[in-house]
């Protein structure tokens, strides 16, 4: 199941702006890796986080979605963006930061191809280096299996979006978007996307032998768990 080559062409005017993510993550870098000056955005879309923190950082960003990839060219002329699998690929180079947000690690259905990240991660960040992401919870996934289809305009466009139960611990996500052909007819897209959902200690203990755990939270910075809605890491690769 391919993602993401529908919904390209709308994803940021649905998504919206994402001053909030750009902040937090420069916050952990202040917090913890001042002196950074390059990062890598695993699953980097549309190119939304890594436009605002070019300004600050030499990115380099990588996505498996040509058309993803393609929007973010436009909005990011010069900056190296790479179409590969981010469980898969090996830059030969090192980053002081490497980042896998906005629920992106989700995406990755299996337990396995979420350790396979963490490896590539590990060997793309220089000795002492901050990977920091976010997930959504179990708890998240559970509430919105029960919750209504969520129906939003956007501009003269509709989005909905459902999320079922899929297989165990993956959810299916289903998105429709209906594109207003301006005669007052509407053509229709859809989207499947599995997320999947990991408890965090499962995650912790994943990342315990090579990263030190710097700073975790849920949307209002307290103390994550499977309930909270979001949860964010900050993590350093230990030298070696
Ligand atoms: C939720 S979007 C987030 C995009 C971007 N980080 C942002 O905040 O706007 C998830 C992205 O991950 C990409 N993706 C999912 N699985 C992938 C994989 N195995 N390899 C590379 N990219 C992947 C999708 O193509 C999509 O662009």
């Amino acid at each position: 199941m391919m993602d993401y080559a529908t919904f390209a062409r709308f994803y940021d005017q649905i998504m919206g702006d994402r001053t909030e993510e750009i902040a937090r993550i420069e916050a952990y870098l202040d917090r913890h890796l001042p002196d950074a000056s390059t990062l890598l955005e695993l699953g980097c879309g549309t190119g939304a986080i890594l436009a605002g923190l070019a300004g600050r950082f030499a990115v380099t960003g990588i996505d498996r979605s040509p058309e993803m990839l393609e929007v973010a060219a436009r909005r990011l002329p010069g900056i190296p963006l790479v179409q590969a699998d981010i469980t898969r690929f090996q830059l030969g180079t090192r980053f002081d930061a490497v980042i896998c947000v906005f629920d992106t690690l989700n995406h990755l259905p299996t337990f396995e191809q979420w350790l396979a990240l963490f490896g590539r991660a590990r060997e793309h960040l220089t000795d002492g280096g901050l990977f920091v992401f976010d997930v959504n919870t179990t708890g998240r996934m559970r509430r919105l299996h029960s919750s209504d289809r969520y129906v939003e305009d956007f501009g003269p466009n509709v989005f909905s979006m459902r999320v079922e139960p899929f297989d165990g611990d993956v959810s299916l996500w289903t998105t429709t978007i209906f594109e207003s052909t301006g005669d007052g007819t509407y053509r229709q897209h859809q989207e499947r996307i599995l997320e999947l959902a990991v408890p965090l200690a499962q995650i912790r203990r994943a990342l315990a032998a090579d990263f030190d755990l710097l700073d975790q939270a849920g949307y209002d910075g307290e103390l994550p768990d499977d309930d909270s809605d979001r949860a964010f890491f900050a993590y350093r690769r230990r030298p070696g």
